[in-house]
């Protein structure tokens, strides 16, 4: 692979590092603990071998994570090792968007020309994982009104790009996000929101067809909650903290809470939660009562890597059955069983029409893995 390209620059981030300084070494060490690929785990064990002061940590190298460099804070630690660190960095992110990054990825907020302010966005995995980072972490990652039209514009992107196969959407630091934005809602009179249907247009998150997968760590409240009980597969970090505390506020949930809560935890606990404003749900809960898949143990980054992971594997299969999949699946919270039976024969019908169902059967007769051409 192209592995010696993306070794030649990350030896030579890390040897300026280890000459500027032991605290930066140490940021370095501590900040590339990602992935498991086989392309992190070759580049980890290279790095292992050239670099010796690395030998007790377990460096594992990914696309990722080599964007991540450039958000580096041993800036502050340079004095005059700057513009060499500066070269290595620029070599990096020119490596990391030629390996399949978005287009003139700059810390992950331009996305096919597209800037965001509220998010990061990137492209990872060849193209084949769009990933959304919330990113006003000083605001626990309330969900503004800017911050939500960014996030269903990323969604829509990746939707319509060909080769992505699945999309994330993750938090920052201790919150997935903290709710709709209420400083920016507060004033809002009853003719304001219904006029503007405040808040209608994140129901268009159940029309993207490519599966989203949440890796919510930290918390998940009011409208956090809503987001995530919008996505298709929900992954928990240790720290992910569910809740729905609108009453609290002298409101009810606004972005489907009263109705998906109930369906995913009983009605017992779903009038619980809302009611009370108070008992919130933590990871392991969640995943007892099935909001969550599961518990992801670790860090934000091994929750992260892992809901990536999960991408991986959906994007390995046929694009237009995982499509159908996902409709009839959803199709379950609209209709009844009868229709829902009906709905789901049809489309299990309808992929005898792809060569994608040809390919997968052959492939299983001839013991080996399918090659599927998304048809
Ligand atoms: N909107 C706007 N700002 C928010 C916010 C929100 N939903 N949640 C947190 N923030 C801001 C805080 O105001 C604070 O900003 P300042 O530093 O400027 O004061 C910053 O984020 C950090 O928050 P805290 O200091 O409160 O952090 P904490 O660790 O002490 O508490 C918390 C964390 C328990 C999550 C607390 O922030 C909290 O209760 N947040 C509100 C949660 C909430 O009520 N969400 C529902 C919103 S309504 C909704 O979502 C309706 C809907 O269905 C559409």
């Amino acid at each position: 692979m192209r592995l010696r390209g993306y070794f030649t620059p990350i030896v030579q981030y890390a040897r300026t590092l280890r000459a500027i300084s032991p605290v930066a070494q140490q940021r370095f060490e501590g900040s590339t603990m990602f992935t498991d690929t086989s392309l992190g785990q070759q580049l980890s064990s290279q790095c292992r071998r050239s670099i010796p002061w690395q030998r007790a940590t377990p460096l594992i190298f990914s696309q990722h994570q080599c964007s991540a460099f450039h958000h580096h804070s041993v800036a502050r630690d340079l004095a005059g090792k700057r513009q060499e660190l500066a070269h290595s960095i620029h070599t990096c992110r020119c490596l990391h968007q030629e390996m399949g990054t978005v287009e003139g990825t700059t810390q992950g907020r331009i996305l096919k020309g597209k800037e965001y302010t509220c998010i990061q966005a990137e492209l990872l995995e060849g193209g084949a994982i769009g990933l959304i980072t919330l990113d006003r972490p000083k605001a626990l990652n309330a969900l503004s009104e800017a911050l939500m039209k960014e996030v269903l514009d990323a969604l829509q992107t990746y939707d319509a790009d060909p080769q992505v196969g699945a999309i994330v959407i993750t938090g920052k630091d201790k919150a997935f996000a903290a709710g709709a934005d209420i400083k920016e809602m507060k004033d809002k009179r009853f003719v304001d929101a219904y006029a503007s249907r405040f808040v209608f247009h994140w129901n268009s998150i159940s029309a993207i067809r490519k599966p989203i997968i949440a890796a919510v760590n930290g918390y998940a409240l009011g409208g956090g909650c809503e987001l995530a009980m919008l996505c298709d597969i929900v992954l928990a970090g240790e720290k992910a903290m569910f809740g729905q505390p609108e009453l609290n506020l002298g409101t009810i949930p606004g972005i489907g809470g009263t109705q998906r809560l109930i369906r995913e935890v009983g009605k017992s606990r779903a009038m619980e939660m809302i009611l009370t404003g108070k008992h919130f749900m933590d990871a392991e809960e969640a995943a007892q009562k099935g909001l969550v898949s599961r518990v992801v143990p670790g860090s934000n980054d091994a929750l992260l890597a892992e809901a990536i992971s999960v991408g991986k594997q959906i994007a390995q299969q046929s694009k237009p059955v995982v499509a159908l999949a996902k409709e009839c699946v959803n199709a379950a919270y609209e209709i009844g069983l009868q229709e829902g039976i009906k709905k789901e024969q049809s489309l299990f019908y309808a992929t005898f029409a792809l060569e994608d169902q040809k390919e997968g059967m052959q492939a299983f007769i001839e013991k080996r893995k399918p090659d599927f051409k998304h048809k």
